[in-house]
């Protein structure tokens, strides 16, 4: 068994795709550990993707993530951290799989409605940004 962090984004929020997300995640058989809603400051969003700070998008990035809610989640399941990134799809939603959430709700290269981490150490690391030991099941 795996853990992986998941974010939906604020644009996924805004859009009333939260259900559809989940509903995925269940049908993908990824169980969900915790689960919140969060609205970001932002520092909490500049510390979330801090391996990001040199990049041109840092900016117009860390804001859009602290700009509403977003719902964060601990989804645990075999490979979860490789299974939830394919459910997921590529960064960019014009290169994203059919059938994948980022095909079928994104919007832009940077509104891409969901994150997930993409290794073991950032999974450890976010999980433990955003969840304390009394809010996993
Ligand atoms: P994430 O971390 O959110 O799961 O996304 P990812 O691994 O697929 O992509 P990453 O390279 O880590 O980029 C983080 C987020 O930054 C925004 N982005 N904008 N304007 C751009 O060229 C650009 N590139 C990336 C996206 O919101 C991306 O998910
Ligand atoms: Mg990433």
């Amino acid at each position: 068994m795996q853990q992986t962090f998941a974010i939906v984004k604020p644009d996924g929020v805004a859009r009333g795709v939260i259900g559809q997300v989940l509903a995925r995640i269940e049908a993908n058989n990824l169980k969900i550990k915790a689960m919140k809603l969060i609205h970001m400051t932002e520092k909490q969003a500049q510390g979330f993707y801090a391996v990001h700070k040199e990049r041109p998008f840092f900016k117009s990035l860390t804001a859009f993530m602290c700009s509403g809610p977003c719902v964060a989640m601990i989804l645990e399941g075999d490979d979860a951290i490789a299974r939830w990134r394919e459910m997921m799809g590529a960064t960019n939603f014009k290169d994203a799989a059919e059938g994948t959430i980022r095909r079928d709700f994104a919007t832009d290269i940077e509104r891409n409605v969901v994150h997930g981490s993409d290794a073991p150490e950032t999974a450890a690391f976010e999980t433990s940004y955003f969840f304390n030991a009394f809010e996993r099941v």
